[in-house]
């Protein structure tokens, strides 16, 4: 028959279990099939070990108990002796866990853990920019001590940026000796007349290494063209470099259309030329007109000519109210569209001059 092991059980927050191993409360019923064995293998706090494997004991017999790896023992006593009962001799041997010391974090990283009593672990993390050197992991062993020391977190480092040929780079922050690191920046520069080919801006990046280096290259633009109507600033027929630059200019009553100046590009193309446009002949002899904010006759117009862009307002007249009002109309390369009220005064109003008709 089985015996009945009453055993109270303690379970305190620091990880200790304890058993109260009663000798008034511990006993058996019956007996074995040896007369003398009343006492039964006492049932234990999983972290005692007992040092047989027998299962009945005589009056008189002794166990003793022992920690298993990773705990301690704390009070006593050791041994516990079978009385004529059929009990156990009470005791307070119990065995508490090793504590490992409490870890400090990595500089630069993280540590997580939840306990440091045997068995526990701790995992390590670095900040972004910052690798691991040494156990991602420590587990607090038997002996108390954790089974890795502290990692190392250490910064990700690149180095200087490489340099292309013809080239340099500007750093966004001071570089102090050979050493960069993740997250630093720069923008590279060619240096005239050479031209960038790739990414201007390069990085230093978690993996240790630089971006990709851009190239510097030569680029020549050929002899630009003149333009029709105008002359340019450098007629030399020869091939310019990377970023040089080409004026134009306009003859008498032309006028520019687009950028004045030309620059020779990347692609060795130049970039968009100006024209010259053709300004606007005033034929008519007697008309009243508005010009650059300022009533005038056509008459009074030096050249005779409205400029490419510019706007002139002529007069009409409404006969049904004898009133006047003004018509803009712009000069567009040399031409000039008369607005369709418009009519010429007769030459007798136009030297009358004191006719003036109300405005509308
Ligand atoms: C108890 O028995 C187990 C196997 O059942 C054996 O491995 C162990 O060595 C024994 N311990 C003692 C103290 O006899
Ligand atoms: C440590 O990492 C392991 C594996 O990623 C995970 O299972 C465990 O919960 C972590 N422990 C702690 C205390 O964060
Ligand atoms: C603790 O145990 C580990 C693993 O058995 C061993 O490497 C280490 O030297 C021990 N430390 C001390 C202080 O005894
Ligand atoms: C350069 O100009 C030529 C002619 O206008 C054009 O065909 C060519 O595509 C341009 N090259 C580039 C790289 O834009
Ligand atoms: C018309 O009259 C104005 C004054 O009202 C005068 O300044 C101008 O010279 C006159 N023009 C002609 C063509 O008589
Ligand atoms: C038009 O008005 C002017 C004064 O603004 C006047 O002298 C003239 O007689 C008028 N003409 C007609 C046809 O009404």
């Amino acid at each position: 028959m089985d015996s009945t092991v009453s055993i109270f059980q303690l379970k305190m927050e620091d990880g200790i279990t304890f058993f109260l191993l009663s000798s008034v409360l511990l006993l058996t019923c019956g007996l074995s099939r040896e007369d003398d064995a009343v006492c039964v293998r006492p049932i234990l706090d999983g972290n005692i070990e007992l040092a047989s494997n027998q299962t009945h004991f005589s009056p008189g017999e002794a166990i003793v108990l022992s920690c298993k790896q990773g705990y301690t023992p704390v009070s006593g006593p050791r041994r516990i002796v079978c009385i004529v009962d059929g009990t156990w001799t009470r005791t307070r041997y119990m065995c508490k866990s090793k504590l490992c010391p409490y870890p400090d974090p990595p500089a630069n990283g993280e540590q997580y853990y939840e306990d440091t009593v045997y068995l526990s672990t701790i995992n390590y993390t670095c900040h972004e920019g910052y690798t691991l050197k040494g156990s991602r992991t420590a587990v607090c062993q038997a002996n108390g001590t954790w089974s890795t020391p502290t990692p190392e977190c250490k910064a990700v480092s690149c180095g200087l940026a490489p340099i292309p040929k013809f080239g340099m780079i500007i750093y966004d922050r001071t570089v102090r000796g050979d050493k960069t690191y993740f997250g630093i920046g720069g923008t590279y520069r060619c240096l005239p007349p050479y031209a960038l080919f790739g990414n201007p801006r390069a990085e230093c990046t978690i993996r240790g290494t630089w971006t990709k280096t851009p190239e510097c290259r030569v680029v020549t633009c050929p002899p630009p063209d003149n333009i029709e109507k105008g002359y340019m600033s450098n007629g030399d027929r020869r091939d310019f470099d990377f970023m040089e630059t080409v004026k134009y200019g306009c003859n008498d009553d032309y006028v520019l259309d687009g950028n004045m100046e030309i620059v020779c590009q990347q692609n060795g193309n130049w970039s968009e030329k100006p024209s010259c446009k053709a300004s606007c002949p005033i034929e008519s002899e007697k008309a009243k007109i508005e010009y650059r904010g300022k009533k005038t006759w056509t008459s009074d117009l030096q050249n005779k000519v409205i400029l490419h862009k510019e706007i002139v307002s002529f007069y009409c007249k409404d006969t049904v109210r004898n009133c006047t009002y003004t018509v803009p109309t712009q000069c567009l390369d040399g031409v000039l569209k008369l607005p369709e009220c418009f009519e010429e005064l007769s030459k007798f109003e136009y030297n009358l001059n004191s006719t003036e008709i109300q405005q509308c």
